[in-house]
């Protein structure tokens, strides 16, 4: 495993649930960490929560000329985790189709426009977080899955062309975090039960589970163009 320490790390989306944990852990491993979300406050709570000194950016991935002269005038970084994403979601014959462009353009695009603007030193990596619904599809979220098989493959054609830069994606299943704060908790809590139920983990994930796996890869030289499942067994059960 490389030492993170004192290298330079942007989480983007990094102000909730699984992209401020990937922060946690990298500061706790001694990187300088940057987060970069759409809501100021939020920003900064997280970086008060996290401490270590992390900064913060504000930054909406959806918009073309905010991510370019955002990257343009901003540092290069060694390791970058694309966290941020906003998705409607529904069966493809009820989701308005505004609403499944929406989707699409913020977790995919998104992805796809830091991707292209940002500076990343030589042996250091790019990490997308894509979703366990790309090879488990379900019934109720069927643009889900297709976008996070699109962000899959983006990544491994890009380990490709920003080579030696590495480029993987990490692929969490049901993770606890406020993605899902929009249910009424009574819903969320039997969606847990359920799922905990019948997962081989015999749990619903957490975000440091996820941000063990986003560590991992920037800190190991070997991967690239590697998915990486982190599910509870989701995609098998
Ligand atoms: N939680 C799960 O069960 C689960 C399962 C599979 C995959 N995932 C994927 O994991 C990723 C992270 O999910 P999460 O559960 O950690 O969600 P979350 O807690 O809602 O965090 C999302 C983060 O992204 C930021 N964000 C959203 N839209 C943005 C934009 N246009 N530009 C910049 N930042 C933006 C949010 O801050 P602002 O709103 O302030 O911008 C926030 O920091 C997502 O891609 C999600 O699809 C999650």
């Amino acid at each position: 495993m490389t030492s993170l320490a004192s290298q330079s790390v942007l989480i983007v989306g990094g102000s909730s649930g699984i992209g401020a944990a990937a922060a946690e852990a990298f500061a706790a491993l001694g990187a300088h960490v940057t987060i970069a979300a759409r809501d100021r406050k939020r920003l900064d709570a997280a970086a008060a929560a996290i401490g270590h000194g992390v900064r913060t950016a504000v930054l909406d991935t959806t918009r073309d000329d905010d991510v370019a002269a955002f990257f343009a005038s901003a540092d290069t970084f060694d390791h970058v985790v694309i966290s941020a994403a906003q998705t409607p979601t529904g069966p493809v014959r009820g989701l308005a189709l505004d609403d499944a462009y929406a989707a699409m353009d913020s977790k995919f695009w998104g992805a796809y426009r830091v991707a292209r603007a940002v500076q990343i030193n030589e042996g250091g990596s790019l990490t997308f977080i894509s979703g366990f619904l790309s090879v488990r599809p379900s019934r109720n979220s069927v643009l889900q899955g297709a976008i996070n098989a699109a962000l899959e493959a983006l990544a491994r054609g890009l380990a490709i062309e920003l080579s030696p830069v590495r480029v993987n994606t990490v692929s969490p299943g049901l993770i606890a975090t406020p993605l899902w704060s929009k249910l009424e908790a009574g819903a969320r809590e039997a969606m847990y039960e359920n799922a905990s139920a019948r997962l081989p983990a015999r749990r619903v994930g957490q975000p440091e589970d996820v941000a063990n796996a986003v560590v991992y890869l920037a800190s190991t030289p070997y991967a690239t163009g590697s998915t990486v499942r982190v599910d509870g067994g989701g995609a098998i059960a």
